[in-house]
């Protein structure tokens, strides 16, 4: 006889909007099969809507990068709406706020609800589907069979949280099934699933009473949480969460500010809006550099793409007198008629600077805290990258000697 499980599975399904990337899981209470994207190359796809003109979704993920790139070069391009990195616009809305409104790529405005309504209705269109594709039950899945988990970062305030829960009840999730999960608190619970080395010991689950910090270290923000496990699985909170806005996309602003110092605002406005193919391109060439940087990279090459050569045309000035006469051209090397830029590795660690010491404070708070009870005995990472950095600035030596630590996921 079938099982309760097999004629009426519960399913829980899990939607992570990143600021960067986008992903989903999901399980059925039957088996201990966590089921992701069927496509390896779509396990996590950029956060970019691409919308018709008349608002509604024509792509989302690599599809709406792609899509949104092929329609750049026509005159379609004015009449698209196509939003990247819009988790942002709820970091710090103002308070009360309850229109917050984002621009998409050429500031065209749209209430951010519409946004991230489009875009959680579309993950839970594509779950529904996966679920259906994979055949797994004879009969048809039922929306109300599924428990909804949607993460969201643990800094966001209360405002940003309802929003969010807005959001979902109008893409059409019905809110006594869904659930908002805090990040960390999501990760918390992949460590706990976990087989982890400890201090040379043997590889497994982390034990009763065992103490651990977990920061991840996304896109857009640092969040981190310490917990105790008790007996049967459950946890207890050993400090709040904590975090700050301070993930991967601070560097690009960095970078891009920098930008802005060098050839001046109206330049560089110019070359975005004037080639955004190029613009696009050069925000690839940063990421690929950005992700590879590391203390013993001589010089990175950047390709401006037509940004020298705009500003030579503007300003009727070439790139040696204009680096002369800049504050920051020290910091480069341009060569006349050349579309590269050369920074030190010493100009490129500075655009890592405003990150770094946001997660060292943040994690240096958690840890200090967590020594006035009880020590944590390890810390997990989230991101390869908030893992690098904490062990090259030396807080592994001094603070957190002795712990296991663990890179959680498998991202660059
Ligand atoms: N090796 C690296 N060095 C520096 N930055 C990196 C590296 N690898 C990835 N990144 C940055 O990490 C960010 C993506 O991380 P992640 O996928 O965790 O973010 P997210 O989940 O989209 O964002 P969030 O959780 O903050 O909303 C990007 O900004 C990316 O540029
Ligand atoms: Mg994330």
């Amino acid at each position: 006889m079938a099982d309760k499980y097999t004629k009426e599975p519960p399913v829980i399904a899990a939607i992570d909007i990143g600021t960067t990337f986008t992903g989903y899981a999901f399980k059925f209470a039957s088996n201990d099969t966590i089921y992701c994207a069927v496509n390896q190359t779509e396990l996590r796809v950029p956060t970019c809507v691409l919308l018709n003109p008349d608002k509604t979704l024509r792509a989302f993920g690599k599809d709406a990068v792609e899509k949104y790139e092929a329609v750049m070069s026509s005159a379609e391009q004015k009449s698209h709406f196509y939003f990247r990195n819009f988790k942002m616009s709820l970091y710090k809305p103002e308070s009360g706020d309850v229109k917050v409104k984002i621009s998409d790529e050429r500031g065209k405005d749209m209430d951010a609800l519409e946004v991230f309504k489009i875009a959680l209705a579309h993950m839970k269109n594509k779950i529904l589907q996966d679920i259906k594709t994979r055949r797994y039950f004879d009969t048809p899945m039922m929306d109300e069979e599924i428990q909804w988990i949607i993460t969201v970062p643990a800094m966001w305030s209360d405002f940003s949280r309802n929003f969010m829960r807005h959001a979902a009840e109008s893409a059409g999730f019905v809110s006594e099934k869904t659930r908002l999960v805090l990040e960390p608190e999501a990760a918390s619970a992949f460590v706990r699933s976990q087989k982890i080395v400890i201090k040379g010991n043997a590889s497994g689950a982390l034990e009763k009473g065992h103490r651990y910090i977990i920061a991840d270290l996304g896109g857009g923000t640092i969040d981190i949480c310490a917990h105790e496990i008790l007996d049967k699985g459950r946890v207890i909170e050993i400090n709040r969460p904590c975090g700050d806005y301070g993930g991967g996309t601070v560097i690009d602003q960095e970078f891009f500010s920098f930008l802005v110092k060098l050839f001046g605002g109206e330049v560089f406005e110019m070359f975005k809006t004037g080639n955004r193919l190029k613009f696009f391109d050069l925000l690839r060439d940063f990421e690929n550099k950005k992700s590879t940087f590391s203390k013993s990279t001589d010089e990175v090459v950047i390709d401006l793409g037509g940004l020298i050569h705009l500003y030579q045309q503007k300003e009727k000035e070439s790139t040696s007198e204009m680096l002369e006469r800049s504050l920051y051209g020290n910091k480069v090397r341009m060569h006349e008629n050349k579309t590269h830029m050369y920074l030190s590795n010493r100009t490129m660690k500075e655009f890592f600077e405003k990150s770094r010491s946001a997660i060292i404070k943040n994690m240096k708070e958690i840890v200090e805290e967590s020594k006035k009870k009880e020590q944590a005995h390890s810390v997990h990472f989230v991101s390869w990258w908030a893992f690098r950095i904490a062990l090259h600035k030396g807080m592994y030596q001094r603070r957190i000697r002795g712990k296991t630590t663990s890179r959680l996921c498998g991202r660059r």
